[in-house]
């Protein structure tokens, strides 16, 4: 199948996929889509909620389901995907036939900076968070990297740099 051409955003929790989904959406004119916030809506419930009542795996099915549903509805769009999206090998795969996969690489050290306080995220929750955050992205790594058409190391990128950085490799295609 021809791909959607859609800009999709990976990347761990506190990459800035979202703020830079945003940003990247006015720049290209293109219609936003946050996998996260769509499952919110359909669910009538927030991920944390998810997670504590139905559990993880569940979640992460409602995941798949929500990346199928855009693949055959939308094109032309920017689209952000929760931190774990592309640990599933069938979910590499739907997001690769969806658009452009382009890769957010934060350090684990500034993830746990921007999100030591943040109370949405289960996974990170409870104790020793900066542990957390290091075995999560360590068992990530690959996964994200082999599903990248595109990295960006953004730990020191301003949000402008990162926009110009994503609009000039999308742009080329
Ligand atoms: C998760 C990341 C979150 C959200 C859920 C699980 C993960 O999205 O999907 O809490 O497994 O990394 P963000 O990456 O937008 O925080």
């Amino acid at each position: 199948m021809a791909k959607k051409n859609n800009v999709i955003l990976i990347g761990f929790m506190g990459s800035g996929k979202t703020t830079v989904g945003i940003r990247l959406s006015y720049r290209m004119r293109r219609i936003f889509e946050d996998t996260d916030k769509l499952i919110e809506k359909k669910q009538q419930k927030e991920i944390k909620e998810i997670f504590a009542t139905e559990g993880e795996d569940f979640f992460r099915k409602l995941e798949t389901q929500m990346l199928l549903e855009l693949e055959e509805t939308v094109k032309d769009r920017i689209i952000s995907v929760g931190g774990g999206t592309p640990v599933k090998e069938e979910n590499r795969e739907i997001l690769k036939r969806l658009g452009t996969v382009v890769y957010l690489r934060i350090r684990p050290e500034t993830v746990y900076e921007r999100l030591k306080n943040d109370t949405t995220r289960p996974l990170l929750q409870g104790e020793d968070p900066k542990g957390k955050i290091c075995s999560l992205m360590e068992s990530r790594k690959d996964a994200y990297e082999c599903c990248a058409d595109y990295i960006l190391d953004v730990d020191e990128l301003s949000i402008e740099e990162i926009l110009q950085e994503i609009t000039s490799k999308v742009g080329e295609e």
